[in-house]
């Protein structure tokens, strides 16, 4: 099975679960990358059985528009009963890395308004200890520099993600070299950062539910 058949079965596997749950107004949350775009594009045989959606980035957006599902801006919602997401790493209590695609900050506002966040991964992403995907951080212009000596201070390797501006008109710093023992210290430790907009550290708002593909078939991590 290759990893685009397993980001299809999960993918397919988080339209399942939601599919009984929709109703004629209920808004989804929706992520960003290769996972979230194969759960839109399933999604999208379904539109007329909800409202419609937020998404965490104008790439998902823009597909979302494609396929015909209205999108609206988060600040004329107050309830997302689901967030649907991929993820660059998870580890066993659930916390993840994401910003792989440069939307964390996004996606993380996302997931903080939404009731339950589904993480739809294939098994490659999954580790012990979070860190060996590099952790992406959205930094203002102007602080990268500055920002940059920090994360090296931090015990971290920050490289400058060239040509990448984020949906919110920033930059992307990703730190190597983290062995991520405490997540919920270390997003703090890091958003405390002046400049930092914010990191790709999901630990205060992990996961409530991984499904994750694999050869065998599509395992629910809780
Ligand atoms: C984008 C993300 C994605 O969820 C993450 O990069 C995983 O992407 P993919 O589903 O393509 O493997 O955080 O910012």
């Amino acid at each position: 099975m290759t990893q685009d058949e397993m980001k299809k079965a999960v993918a397919q596997a988080a339209l399942d679960r939601i599919l009984p749950h929709l109703e004629e107004d209920t808004i989804l949350g929706i992520g960003t990358g290769s996972t979230a775009n194969l759960f839109i594009d399933a999604l999208a045989a379904h539109k007329t059985r909800f409202d419609g959606a937020v998404a965490s980035s104008q790439a998902s957006a823009d597909r979302l528009k494609a396929h015909g599902i209205p999108v609206y801006d988060l600040n004329s919602v107050s309830n997302l009963p689901f967030y649907i997401d991929g993820a660059d790493e998870f580890d066993p209590h659930l916390n993840l890395i994401k910003g792989g695609g440069a939307a964390l900050t996004r996606e993380k506002i996302v997931a903080a308004v939404s009731k339950e966040f589904i993480c739809i991964v294939d098994q490659t992403k999954q580790v012990e200890v979070l860190g060996n995907f590099p952790l992406p951080v959205e930094v203002i212009p102007m602080a990268r520099s500055y920002v940059a000596r920090e994360l090296v201070k931090l015990g971290g390797d920050p490289e400058y993600r060239e040509g990448v501006v984020t949906d919110n008109g920033n930059v992307i710093l990703d730190v190597f070299n983290l062995k991520i023992v405490d997540p919920k210290a270390l997003e703090q430790q890091i958003n405390m950062l002046t400049g930092v907009v914010t990191n790709g550290l999901f630990a205060h708002r992990g996961a409530n539910v991984i499904l994750m593909g694999t050869p065998q078939g599509v395992q629910e991590i809780t």
